[in-house]
């Protein structure tokens, strides 16, 4: 990767290195890996697992495979993915939520859900919904800049406002009345029970334990929810609106196999606003921390028109702001890791790995990799800019193969339209307080909800 001069719109990496929580100690094996991805997945992957591609950490029953090098990842994900599966763990931290939903189900029933999904994450649905995220952009800034200088939750914030441009854009639904429902359902859920556990990991999927009998309450409530958001939109439904992936969904699906419907709704719903929300968390901290940066997306903002009207042409417009989002894509991936179970004995580049083996791929190792990345440790959002972009291979903030998250277009636009509105009239301090720490749990959440305040931009 070359180093990239800084032009005059364009900041030279910033002086602020985000902390981080420090690797679990070398000697550590795989139960202490599993152990610490209850606790944080930052600082769970001993030293050892950046220097080598592959580490496999032999455990009694199945082994644990820690594949973080760029080889490694696109083997599994992309070139042999029919020698993995889905992991049991995966099923039970997500299915109280997504149940049967494209994320969770494998073979013809996936190829046939991902097929009936594809005609709405198009590149043309960025454009037709990207003044939905513009308005809705509007809308939650408008009370933010009525009160400039007053203390605001910014994480709160953003995930509010993207569970909003979730539920508008893909479902024409207003969030007054079940937004605050919902986000605390999935609140208490990614902060209590649907924390990782080592159980998780080690027991067959159909094993219980305390906490899968206290997933399936939740699931209960989740469920109902939903199901009561679904006759909202049905309810609510103008002849001659425009279509929209309610609509798609529902045809497809119909009255037959309505609990497939609600499970691909409550995917969009959740998977569709929780990493959203986060990077906007995340690009804001990393912002606030280097004035520099912050300023230069200022500038690129107020070239652009950000209205509804214009958002479909802004996205393209702003690069520095892409690399913004992109850089705090590399430094805090929402989804900090994925992970498959091997079905065959085989060798992974090189290294056996037995069938049944859990192979976890940290994108956050991949990430911060010296050997792909200039001096990682830095918030430089330059290293996204002009001709030495990075190895695509080694930046995987949505995964890849035939997996890849299918809204990365939809979660990337809505970003830099939401980044850019906000920085083009306001400057995001940050009050000071102990350093803010990603914890990779449930997905990359900072370790507490630091205040910023908004003031208004020269
Ligand atoms: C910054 C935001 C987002 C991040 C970081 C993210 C990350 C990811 C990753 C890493 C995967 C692949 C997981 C694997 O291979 O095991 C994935 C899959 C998926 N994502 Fe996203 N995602 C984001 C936003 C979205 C949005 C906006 C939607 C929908 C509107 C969405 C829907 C999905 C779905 C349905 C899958 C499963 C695809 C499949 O299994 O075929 N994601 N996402």
């Amino acid at each position: 990767m070359e180093t990239i001069m800084a032009a005059p719109d364009r900041p030279g990496p910033a002086a602020f290195i985000p902390p981080m929580p420090p690797p679990a100690p070398d000697r550590v094996g795989a139960l202490g890996v599993l152990a610490g991805l209850r606790r944080n997945a930052y600082s769970a992957f001993p030293p050892r697992c950046r220097a080598q591609a592959v580490v496999v950490l032999p455990m009694p029953g199945r082994d644990v495979v820690i594949a973080a090098g760029p080889q490694a990842i696109r083997d599994v994900l992309a070139t042999r993915p029919e020698l993995y599966r889905r992991i049991a763990a995966g099923d039970r931290i997500f299915r109280p939520l997504i149940g049967r939903g494209v994320a969770a189900s494998e073979g013809q029933a996936w190829r046939r859900q991902r097929r009936i999904l594809a005609p709405a994450f198009t590149p043309r649905t960025v454009t037709l919904l990207a003044p939905h995220m513009a308005a809705c952009t509007e809308a939650a800034l408008g009370p933010l800049e009525a009160s400039r200088g007053a203390p605001v939750d910014l994480l709160a914030v953003m995930q509010d406002l993207s569970l909003a441009v979730a539920c508008t854009s893909m479902f024409s639904l207003e969030t007054d009345v079940f937004g605050p429902q919902l986000r605390g359902l999935l609140q208490s859920y990614a902060g209590g029970i649907g924390r990782p556990r080592t159980s998780d990991f080690i027991l067959p999927r159909w094993v219980p334990t305390p906490t899968t009998i206290r997933r399936a309450g939740f699931r209960r409530r989740w469920r109902a929810l939903i199901l009561a958001i679904i006759a909202q939109r049905r309810a609510a439904q103008a002849p001659g609106a425009p279509r929209d992936l309610f609509d798609l969904l529902s045809e497809a699906y119909g009255d037959r196999e309505a609990d497939l419907l609600a499970d691909e709704v409550s995917t969009m719903i959740f998977a569709g606003h929780e990493t959203t929300g986060l990077t906007l968390f995340w690009a804001c901290y990393l912002l606030a921390n280097a004035p520099d940066w912050r300023d230069a997306v200022r500038r690129e903002a107020r070239r652009v028109d950000l209205s509804p009207g214009g958002a479909g042409a802004a996205v393209g417009a702003l690069p520095l702001t892409r690399a913004v989002v992109d850089e705090a894509l590399r430094l805090y991936p929402p989804a900090y890791m994925t992970a498959r179970q091997a079905v065959a004995d085989h060798a992974l580049c090189g290294v056996p790995v037995r069938r049944g083996a859990i192979v976890l791929m940290p994108f956050t190792l991949l990430h911060t990799d010296p050997r792909l990345w200039a001096a990682p440790e830095r918030f430089d959002p330059g290293r996204f800019l002009g001709p030495g972009k990075p190895d695509r291979q080694g930046f995987l903030p949505f995964g890849t193969g035939p997996r890849v998250c299918i809204g990365a277009q939809l979660a990337t636009s809505e970003a830099v339209l939401v980044l850019a509105r906000l920085l083009r009239d306001n400057d995001l301090v940050l009050d000071d307080g102990p350093p803010v720490l990603p914890v990779g749990s449930f997905a990359t959440r900072p370790d507490r909800s630091p205040t910023f305040r908004l003031l208004r931009a020269a």
